[in-house]
């Protein structure tokens, strides 16, 4: 039966208690951990948000209600308890930020009852994680959770004290909108004011801070919520949070080094890490030709080596029909991997095929000198000589080759050398390399669509160098863009706008946009650059995925709440659900899927 709290006021958290409070009579609520019963003494473990605390009901001092009914608590039971904090009667546990202390209870309450959960509410446990998502609720009662959730809000309270300060003001943008130009698929809400009509939700607040650059607010933030429908990973969620800013008057440099001491400030009074400034910046050609990917991890090295020139007029037709056909050859040495077994290599390979390559080329160093490989037969000594050179292969190394199109090059090893580390354990969560990646393509080519595509968005800068290759070579422009990446992983990112109308008249020309579809989709924002638009930049960050790095998590689930699952549904609530007829008809939606249950009756 629950109690009341009446008369009762909690005076402590569980572990806002230590030594130095022995003697007080206090009063804390929280929920029980765990009983054992000792003959005339009943112990329990009492758990709140803060931590545990051992309570001890000795039959002598507390009221003999209050003993009988301690022996009935059970995991997950809510109660309140009186008592004064004394030294530990038995073993210090140092494990307990409350170790040395208990309290002896004096007066217990019940406030409530609970069912056995259906999992213990312990961290390492092996419970599958739909069982977890399903009661998220009690999920989230275990350490590990609270404190990635107490980690976030106070990476949040930091992020808007810290822009405050830099002259920030945080503005919010709605959520009911027109498309916005993210690239990815849009979630649509329908209007049942003007029927067949629909609002998308933002993939990003991205045209409204450009307004209120324009509007004069200088400097613009929001912790903003997105939402994208796309294919969902570790590190994606269809929705998710940004941290979201626009500057005026500014450069690339001005927004990296607001951002550089933003990222300098949380990591050090969140994780008591000292991030050297100025943090490393690469471009992306050469994040590409070093590490095949635009958010390497430089957390090890295992950098790609361009092999085209050295194998350019060998006997290996793969090798050599690859540089035919415009693409290159490139390795990676796995230094010391040179025994790895066949039956592992030949993993390596269909890991590689997974990512487009038909096949990948080997080359063990035997620790005599000799070699074993897949190609050793279509090239002379001589030449296999100066290729293990280039490669820096030493007896006991594994070379790995990738020829293809420079694309499929790049992304083959670049996945490689990850998988690699991770099998060789060379990724530690300890070390926090960041990474600015800067002048990013302008473009990409899409072989689906069969025209350019905007890499970041329509509305990016391009370099000023390059501004003459606009019309006659996009492929070659590079863009004012630059993401922030840390330990391989896309934190964030952004780029200067374009202001200039002009620039973006080709901009959409180059997209294949003609001036009326530009204006159908874009109007409002072309409109407003004609009232006097400052310079501006921005960029944002995922805050999810920060927090998942910073809480060294490998989902950006074990951060946010309430997430939802690969298919983008909510264990918990059951959403997406069906709805009422009536909904539908007000919306003037009829469905057209016969074969299933389809409205609520
Ligand atoms: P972008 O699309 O790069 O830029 O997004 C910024 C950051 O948001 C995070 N992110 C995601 N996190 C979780 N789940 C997702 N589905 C997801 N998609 C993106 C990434 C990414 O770096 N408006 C621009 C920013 C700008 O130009 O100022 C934008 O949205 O960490
Ligand atoms: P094949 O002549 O197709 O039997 O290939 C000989 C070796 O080259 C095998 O080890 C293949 O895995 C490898 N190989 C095939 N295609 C490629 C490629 N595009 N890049 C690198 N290695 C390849």
């Amino acid at each position: 039966m629950a109690e009341s709290m009446k008369g009762l006021r909690r005076s402590h958290r569980c572990t806002e208690l230590s030594n130095s409070n022995i003697g007080e009579t206090v009063t804390v609520m929280g929920w029980v951990q765990k009983r054992r019963n000792l003959g005339s003494l009943i112990f329990i473990d009492l758990r709140d948000r803060s931590g545990l605390l051992q309570i001890v009901f000795d039959e002598n001092d507390v009221k003999t209600e209050g003993f009988a009914k301690a022996e009935t608590l059970r995991s997950e039971f809510v109660i309140a308890v009186v008592g004064t904090v004394s030294k530990r009667g038995g073993a210090i546990n140092d494990n307990l930020v409350t170790g040395d202390i208990e309290i002896r209870a004096n007066e217990l309450r019940i406030l409530s009852e609970s069912l056995t959960p259906p999992f213990p509410v312990e961290d390492n446990i092996d419970t599958k994680e739909d069982l977890r998502l399903k009661y998220r609720y009690l999920d989230l009662r275990r350490p590990e959770l609270q404190s990635n959730i107490i980690m976030r809000s106070k990476a949040a309270t930091l992020v808007r004290a810290f822009l405050a300060e830099e002259g920030f003001l945080e503005i919010e943008t709605p959520i009911l909108n027109k498309s916005t130009p993210e690239g990815a698929r849009d979630y649509l809400v329908p209007s049942r004011v003007h029927p067949g009509t629909f609002y998308a939700l933002p993939q990003s607040p991205q045209l409204f801070k450009q307004l209120l650059m324009c509007s004069g607010y200088d400097r613009y933030f929001q912790i903003a919520k997105c939402f994208r429908d796309e294919d969902l990973r570790a590190d994606r969620q269809p929705e998710f949070t940004q941290i979201d800013m626009e500057l005026s008057f500014v450069d690339v440099d001005d927004v990296i080094d607001v951002n550089e001491r933003l990222l300098a400030k949380i990591f050090s009074e969140i994780l008591n890490v000292e991030v050297k400034l100025p943090m490393q910046r690469m471009t992306w050609q050469e994040a590409m030709d070093r590490f095949g990917s635009d958010k390497p991890d430089t957390r090890f090295g295992m950098e790609l080596i361009n092999v085209s020139d050295v194998v350019k007029d060998c006997g290996f037709g793969v090798f050599t029909g690859a540089l035919e056909n415009g693409g290159s050859v490139r390795g990676i040495n796995a230094s010391g991997q040179g025994s790895m077994p066949r039956k592992k290599i030949d993993a390596l390979v269909d890991f590689a095929k997974g990512y487009g390559a038909k096949g990948l080329a080997y080359l063990a160093i035997n620790e005599d000198g000799t070699y074993k490989s897949s190609f050793t037969k279509f090239m002379t000594e001589e030449q296999l000589e100066i290729l293990v050179k280039a490669m820096d292969g030493k007896p006991g190394d594994l070379l790995l080759f990738a020829a293809d199109k420079n694309n499929i090059v790049y992304s083959v090893l670049g996945a490689l050398r990850i998988e690699l580390a991770q099998q060789l354990e060379l990724l530690d969560k300890n070390v926090y390399n960041f990474l600015w990646v800067t002048e990013f393509p302008l473009f990409e080519y899409s072989e689906e669509q069969n025209r350019f595509v905007a890499m970041h968005h329509p509305f990016t800068m391009p370099m000023e160098e390059d501004l003459m290759y606009l019309e006659s070579d996009p492929g070659k422009v590079r863009a004012k863009a630059y993401d922030i990446v840390l330990n391989g992983t896309e934190i964030g990112g952004g780029s200067v706008r374009i202001f200039q109308s002009d620039v973006q008249e080709k901009m959409f020309e180059v997209l294949g946009f003609n001036k009326e579809d530009a204006y159908d989709r874009f109007g409002f924002l072309l409109d407003a650059f004609k009232y006097g638009v400052p310079p501006h930049a921005g960029l944002a960050y995922g805050l999810d995925r920060l927090i998942m790095l910073m809480a060294k998590e490998d989902s950006i689930r074990d951060v946010i709440a309430f997430p939802k699952i690969k298919d983008a549904s909510c264990l918990m609530t059951k959403a997406p659900d069906v709805v009422e007829k009536k909904q539908l008809d007000e919306l003037c939606i009829a469905l057209d899927l016969p074969e299933k249950e389809v409205t609520k009756e």
